[in-house]
């Protein structure tokens, strides 16, 4: 019997290098990476004229929206922008309308995603009210559960210590991790009152708000939860190089403890925010240029885990606004992650090897994604074919997302996604989206 199909003539990012091979799919999994001649015969065999395969991608901090916030964004677009950005997997957040924070929500976000997606999905929950209800939620498949530090998102209310520990010691008897979104809450509320209170409206007075005390604090109690409670801790977004030495001080004393952190805290600082205004503002806020200079050099050095978009889109309404603390938060950044990461790639910041560990095989680690991150025998064909020699420019009308604007416009990049592939099958080429909505799976 003849394999599905032949992807030919192409350059596999497969065993820690690139080789010059072929590789055979069938029934959605990678069955034979050889050369052309070895390969078994195929029902369809595809050309990519010395191309780069890559595993597909698996962004960990999604918010898909759909629901009461589809204006923002739906499955099938926010999807859709995932495919055109090169990835094949990503992990859905729970601020939601309504909060996914229960088995319930869970299900009934699961069955609305089940026939719009174009790509794999993964869910987080925030944690509900009764800790007891947190086994049912990972029995109806969250992959991990997120908590805000700075605001109460679901059941839990931050400052609880008590039930917090009770929460984290839960997740870790259900064996699931923890995200934690890091800005120490009283420390927001304490500076935002007094500022808004003396008139302050400016976007500098947003980054005072959003200091980086505010996120070292907030790192802090989240390891000190971890120790408390022998869960597994993700950090999400770090954008400070304090926040940073303490993540990589408590890995290398043998705590539980990953990070992320987003291409714009990598290339963008404060004084783009100034620029570039309301659409480049985002929690955690971009920071001095001494510290995302420190943070791409970390991610570039192997001490960051894993690169996510933190991909947050609103409608171009919630981004304008008078006074900075009616703006919305969030940058759609889906569409533009792979492309910049090809280009620091282009010129020397960063090798491939470190965009397949960060954007692939890591999170697949310490998600837990079986069979998923690299290209092996084996492995679901989740697969990103680049043009690492296409050079053209960022234009946000074009992006599938609903959020039609970046802080990245105008940016001359080097490297493309040109086809993606979920399970075997293509789901762009060449920036159409080939997939039916409702062809994606949902991984739990
Ligand atoms: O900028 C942000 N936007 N940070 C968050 O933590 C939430 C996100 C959103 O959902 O819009
Ligand atoms: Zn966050
Ligand atoms: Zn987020």
């Amino acid at each position: 019997m003849p394999v599905d199909l032949i992807l030919k003539n192409a350059r596999i990012y497969a065993f820690g290098k690139i080789v010059e091979a072929g590789l055979a799919v069938d029934n959605g999994r990678i069955v034979r990476i050889a050369k052309e001649s070895n390969l078994p015969s195929a029902s369809e065999k595809m050309d990519l004229e010395g191309l780069l395969v890559l595993p597909g991608l698996i962004d960990v901090h999604v918010h898909l929206r759909d629901q009461e916030l589809s204006y923002k964004e739906d499955f099938y677009s926010g999807t859709c922008a995932a495919a055109n950005g090169g990835i094949t997997l990503v992990m859905d957040m729970p601020n939601n309308k309504p909060i996914t924070m229960s088995a319930e929500t869970l299900r009934e976000r699961m069955e609305i995603a089940s026939g719009k997606i174009v790509v794999n999905v993964a869910f987080y929950s925030a944690f509900p009210k009764e800790i007891r209800e947190m086994k049912e939620i990972v029995d109806a498949g969250a992959k991990a559960f997120k908590f805000f530090l700075s605001h109460k998102v679901g059941g839990l209310d931050p400052n609880d210590e008590k039930n917090t520990i009770k929460a984290f010691k839960e997740a870790s008897r259900l064996n699931i991790p923890v995200a934690v979104h890091a800005e120490d809450g009283a420390l927001l509320n304490e500076s935002f009152r007094r500022l808004r209170s003396s008139g302050r409206e400016d976007l500098d007075a947003y980054l005072e708000v959003h200091s980086q005390e505010a996120e070292v604090s907030g790192i802090r109690r989240a390891i000190r939860l971890m120790r408390n409670s022998g869960a597994h801790l993700h950090i999400c977004h770090v954008s400070t190089s304090e926040g940073l030495r303490i993540i990589v001080g408590a890995k290398r004393s043998g705590s539980s403890i990953s990070c992320e952190t987003t291409p714009h805290h990598i290339l963008l600082s404060s004084q783009h925010m100034r620029e570039i205004g309301p659409i480049a503002l985002v929690n955690p806020p971009l920071r001095n240029p001494s510290e995302t200079l420190y943070l791409q050099r970390a991610l570039c050095n192997g001490l960051i885990d894993a690169l996510a978009s933190d991909h947050a889109p609103h409608s171009l309404t919630e981004k304008e606004s008078s006074s900075v603390w009616e703006i919305s938060a969030g940058i759609a950044g889906i569409e533009t992650m792979l492309p910049l990461m090809l280009t620091m790639v282009n010129k020397g910041l960063l090798t491939i090897p470190d965009l397949a560990r960060l954007m692939a095989e890591n999170p697949a680690k310490i998600f837990g994604f079986r069979g998923r991150g690299s290209i092996i025998e084996g492995n679901y064909a989740d697969l990103v074919v680049v043009d690492l020699k296409r050079e053209w420019t960022i234009d946000p009308s074009e992006f599938y997302s609903k959020a039609k604007f970046s802080p990245f416009e105008g940016w001359n990049v080097r490297g493309k996604p040109v086809k993606t592939f979920v399970g075997g099958n293509l789901v762009m080429e060449d920036g159409e989206i080939v997939a039916k909505p409702g062809s994606g799976r949902i991984i739990r």
